[in-house]
């Protein structure tokens, strides 16, 4: 049998161009191309073809509702996780990438290091969807654990990827999981249906004059990440 091979090429380019983007452009993606982007996604695979997510995509007043929802639980300190969250979850090299990838940023939008005040309107900024007009929020059901989340990440990176394809940027935002009471108040989700909510990822046209877009973060050499045996 011979493997189908489609245009190496270009998923180099495709999978590469992706970035996450933090500022935007007000211009709405049109309805029809949401659709197409999404269907997409929903090739995503999963255990068992289960396709445990359930996606809830906020645009226009909803998404200013929202938006404005955020920014006040934040300023409240009204913090709520569905999935839990430690800060010394990443230790050594991840610490250390993790660390780089924050000075990149800060460094690019000329933000220092004990400068908590700007620090904390770019955060506010970050509930406000970096401007973007749309937000996409992903959900699992309620038993969810590790095995869902490992599909919805798969969800996840085949939607940043079609939007790529689109020429829509975006920037995927665990951030917002962290207001996840808030966010299920803000648009009226209840009961027992699929609503825990493990990251949100906020989406429309990259300001492509904004600095912070410019930023590139590098990728671990592949020994280090990956072992081939025979
Ligand atoms: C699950 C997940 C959550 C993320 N959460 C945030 C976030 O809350 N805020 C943010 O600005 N970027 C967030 N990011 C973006 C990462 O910082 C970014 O993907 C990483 O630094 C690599 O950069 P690149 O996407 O431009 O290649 C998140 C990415 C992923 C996959």
């Amino acid at each position: 049998m011979t493997a189908t091979a489609y245009a190496p090429d270009h998923a180099e380019k495709l999978i590469r161009a992706r970035r996450a983007t933090r500022a935007f452009g007000p211009d709405p993606v049109p309805e029809d191309t949401l659709r197409a982007v999404f269907s997409l996604a929903g090739a995503a695979p999963s255990h068992s073809n289960t396709q445990p997510w359930h996606v809830e995509v906020v645009s226009g007043a909803a998404r200013d509702r929202l938006s404005a929802d955020l920014v006040a639980a934040h300023a409240g300190k009204r913090m709520s996780l569905d999935f839990p969250y430690r800060d010394d979850l990443y230790t050594g090299a991840y610490a250390q990438r993790r660390h780089e990838a924050g000075a990149a940023m800060y460094g690019a939008l000329g933000i220092g290091r004990d400068d908590h005040e700007e620090r904390e309107a770019f955060n506010a900024e970050s509930l406000n969807f970096y401007g973007a007009p749309h937000v996409a929020l992903l959900f699992l059901p309620p038993n969810a654990e590790e095995r869902m989340a490992a599909d919805l990440g798969m969800y996840g990176q085949t939607l940043l990827l079609a939007m790529t394809a689109y020429g829509i940027a975006s920037c995927p935002q665990g951030l917002l999981s962290f207001y996840a009471d808030t966010i299920r108040d803000s648009l009226g989700i209840s009961g027992t249906s699929n609503n825990k909510i493990l990251f949100g990822i906020s989406f429309g046209y990259a300001d492509t004059s904004a600095p912070i877009n410019s930023i590139t973060v590098p990728r671990a050499e592949l020994h280090e990440t990956t072992h081939f045996r025979s």
